[in-house]
């Protein structure tokens, strides 16, 4: 190939996956807004957020020679983790394989808080195996570790006003989408001051189930209570929705990691990256 039929000059430094939903949204918004120019990496091109400086290109993380194509002659990528899925590990590393053979030199993933291959929390295992597939592609890393969304705690009560599950009185450091999106942003807009950091990405407050339902009480005038289930009772209450196995357990282990004390800690590292506090589940619940 010669130079003139290469398209890697013109490629944008930069690309994006996750546009198309809430936390790649907020991040390529904010990257355009700054007049940063980006890749989008989507799955359906008809559904990429219209943006300045941008270009779109449709690939699937499974679909590793369209990733490729899409990638070549781009320096960083931020990826944003995929769509629980039975093979979600296998999808992140066809896509972490194809953007090293594109030649990105640099990721920038979305972990999860306390990725361990034995984190009770079963999807922070995926997250933990899709960051050591990461380590061996031999690519610089940044691995940004997003603890649970504020905004899923904040709709989590069903049509009963109750939130169900067996967390007992453990707590969670929950952060919004919106810290974690300015977190990445920060990251993004200097991505070698970042080359080889692990983010532990917290909010600032450790909150049990029971103190989630009497803020959300509070602050939005619904009455919602906490509904500490047993083990065999949360299995019994999701059994109706019909999902795998897999998926219900991941579902049910968000309340026994809590329970087990593995997502309560807090960190800076939402201030250290962004400057500023992230907000309290109250300031989210406020600006909702
Ligand atoms: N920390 C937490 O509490 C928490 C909670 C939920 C999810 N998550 C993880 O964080 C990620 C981002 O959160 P979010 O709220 O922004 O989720 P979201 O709104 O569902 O967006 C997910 C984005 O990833 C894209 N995507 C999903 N699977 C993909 C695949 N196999 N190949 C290519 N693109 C794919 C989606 O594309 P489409 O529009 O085509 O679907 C969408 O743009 C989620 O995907 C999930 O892995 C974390």
């Amino acid at each position: 190939m010669n130079l003139a039929e290469s398209h890697s000059n013109s490629a944008p430094a930069l690309a994006v996956t996750g546009s198309t939903g809430h936390l790649g949204g907020r991040v390529a918004r904010a990257l355009a807004d700054l007049g940063r120019e980006q890749t989008l990496v989507v799955r359906d091109s008809s559904r990429a957020p219209q943006l300045a400086g941008a270009r779109v290109r449709q690939a699937s993380y499974r679909d590793g020679a369209a990733s490729r194509a899409a990638l070549e002659g781009t320096q960083t990528l931020f990826m944003v983790s995929g769509s629980e899925s039975v093979d979600r590990v296998d999808e992140h590393r066809s896509f972490i394989d194809a953007a090293a053979a594109a030649g990105i030199t640099h990721i920038v993933y979305t972990s999860f808080f306390g990725a361990h291959p034995e984190a009770v929390f079963t999807l922070a295992r995926d997250h933990f195996a899709t960051e050591q597939h990461i380590r061996e592609s031999g690519m610089d890393f940044t691995f940004l570790r997003n603890n649970f969304y504020m905004d899923f705690f904040a709709l989590l009560a069903g049509e009963d006003g109750v939130i169900r599950g067996p967390a007992g009185s453990g707590r969670v450091s929950a952060v919004s989408r919106a810290d974690l999106a300015d977190a990445a942003l920060a990251v993004l807009r200097d991505p070698g001051a970042h080359r080889g950091a692990a983010y532990d990405l917290t909010g600032r407050e450790a909150l049990s189930l029971d103190d989630v339902a009497r803020i959300i009480t509070q602050k939005t005038g619904r009455t919602v209570s906490f509904h500490d289930e047993t083990l065999p009772e949360a299995y019994e209450s999701r059994a109706s929705y019909g999902a795998p196995s897999w998926q219900v357990d991941a579902w049910v282990s968000t309340y026994t990691a809590m329970a087990a004390g593995e997502q309560a800690r807090i960190t800076d590292d939402v201030l250290l990256l962004t400057g500023h506090q992230p907000e309290t589940l109250g300031e989210f619940l406020d600006r909702a």
